[in-house]
């Protein structure tokens, strides 16, 4: 029988903090349940006393999911944790992930403390947490820079009050592999009652280490891994939940298992970065648009001639499909329902794949033939459908020579608006034009474009940040147009600001 390992997934906590990638609450029950799909022991759903969103996913996410555990992260801070078990209070399986830094940077700076107070603070925690939940986790924060031996009678200390699991995080991707993977040795080694929890990982990717510092933390006895789907984060991001299932899948004479369907891989992948708008960088291990592409002519005549002679995984194995259904002006709704599912969104809504198949023939009269990331734009953009604030309509006159002009339709909760302007672009004359309807003090503060395939006929994907009232809002926009784009992303902010 295969060791085996246990995958906490923490795209929606840890993953979710990077500026940009927040979800609302519809889409995490979108990802939490894709998740549960492919098979993660642990979901990680938010931080529930950092805001009211996060309070409400974990609510949701609990009542939509049913075999993972679903976790929720505290400080070790009473308030923290009454907050936490009421957001859980609905989890079938429920853990209250629970921690304090213990690094001597984390004592001096942070808490102005001492290392007997920390480890006394870190105990009562968990004794706190264990009212409420028999499954409690402490995470250890800054451990990769904690001296081992204060570690290990923290961890002692902790296990001791109750803790399940021991999560070891390298916060600040500091260690080398060897040097993390010693940690967890040690920590097996010379902590008398570790055989009553299971120690976790968590690493974090800042010099490109994270994958082999989770991996050689497994090899040395860790049994839980903290990993996000696409390797998204902070900073440089966390581990690749990916690249972990694969690597225990290829080399299974290691003799360790973990629960992932990882035919559910790329779909999740694409479902992930769609909704977050974080591109995957293209030669990204097993999720990247290139992780298969065999272009040089000597691997390409070895993989005709035998496809293992340059291919150590089969595409089908991490769920790339061979695209035998291909979407054009004469597909059905299956074929679109299809190849949605394929990209991990499943649309039951009778209505909601009406208007999907509308936007998308539209599309299709448009392009030849509509790729997968196409329809996961027009995907994206459809859940502005419910938004306040939406574009009517959007003429423009440009060209060499001319100022560009631009008139404006808005419908903003059923009443209609209009307006026009010049500018010096045209889409700085439609965002004059929109900003005459919308009077408000708001600042377009970053602003990007990108094709999403090739050729001229593709669809273009804007992001944009405006800040308004000392905050910066995140919008998206997707067309054919890119002045459409760009103003549909501009309203997507709008739809966002907090009045
Ligand atoms: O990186 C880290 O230390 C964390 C903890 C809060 C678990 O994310
Ligand atoms: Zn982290």
């Amino acid at each position: 029988m295969d060791d085996r390992l246990f995958v906490f997934d923490t795209t929606l906590r840890d993953g979710e903090q990077v500026p940009g990638c927040q979800l609302n609450t519809v889409e995490k029950i979108q990802v939490a349940k894709a998740l549960e799909q492919l098979g993660v022991d642990v979901i990680e759903a938010g931080f529930p006393i950092s805001s009211p969103g996060d309070f409400n996913s974990v609510i949701e996410i609990s009542k939509a999911v049913t075999w993972p555990t679903i976790c929720a992260l505290t400080r070790a801070v009473e308030k923290d944790i009454d907050c936490a078990a009421e957001a859980l209070q609905y989890a079938k399986h429920k853990r209250i992930h629970t921690g304090i830094g213990t690094s001597d940077l984390h004592i001096k700076y942070k808490f102005n403390s001492t290392q007997d107070e920390i480890l006394e603070r870190a105990a009562a925690a968990v004794r706190y947490a264990k009212q409420y939940v028999e499954d409690v986790e402490f995470y250890a924060e800054d451990a990769g820079r904690t001296d081992n031996e204060y570690l290990a009678r923290v961890v002692e200390a902790v296990i001791k009050a109750g803790a399940t699991v021991i999560n070891i995080p390298d916060t600040t991707g500091y260690c080398l592999p060897e040097e993390y993977g010693a940690k967890i040795k040690y920590l097996m080694e010379h902590v008398s009652n570790v055989d009553k929890a299971i120690i976790s990982t968590h690493c974090h990717n800042d010099l490109g280490m994270a994958t082999a510092n989770t991996f050689q933390g497994v090899l040395n006895g860790a049994r839980q891994v903290e990993v996000t789907v696409n390797g998204i984060g902070e900073r440089a991001g966390n581990t690749s939940l990916e690249e972990i299932a694969m690597i225990l899948k290829c080399h299974k004479g290691l003799g360790i298992d973990t629960n992932i369907n990882t035919e559910k891989i790329c779909p999740i992948s694409r479902l992930v970065s769609s909704l977050m708008n974080m591109p995957v960088q293209p030669n990204k291990a097993i999720v990247g648009r290139n992780a298969f592409a065999h272009s040089s002519g000597i691997h390409q005549d070895g993989v005709l001639k035998n496809v293992q002679t340059y291919e150590i995984i089969n595409p089908k194995d991490v769920g790339l499909d061979d695209n035998s259904i291909v979407l054009t002006a004469r597909s059905g709704r299956a074929a679109l329902k299809y190849r949605l599912h394929v990209n991990g969104i499943e649309v039951d809504d009778e209505s909601k794949l009406d208007n999907l198949y509308k936007k998308f023939l539209e599309l299709a009269d448009k392009k030849k033939e509509v790729s997968d990331a196409d329809i996961l734009a027009l995907a994206g953009a459809n859940s502005a459908e419910t938004n306040n604030i939406k574009l009517d309509y959007l003429q423009v006159t440009t060209g060499k020579g001319v100022k560009s002009v631009a008139s404006i339709g808005l419908n903003i909760s059923g009443q209609h608006f209009e307006e026009a302007s010049s500018g010096n672009g045209p889409v700085d004359a439609a965002i004059k034009a929109l900003k005459r309807i919308i009077r408000k003090e708001m600042t377009l503060k970053e602003f990007t474009i990108q094709a999403i395939d090739k050729g001229s006929d593709d669809v273009g994907k804007v992001h944009m940040q405006v800040e308004y009232n000392g905050h910066i809002y995140y919008g998206f926009g997707a067309n054919t147009d890119i002045v459409t784009a760009s103003v549909e992303a501009y309203v997507d902010c709008i739809n966002k600001f907090r009045v």
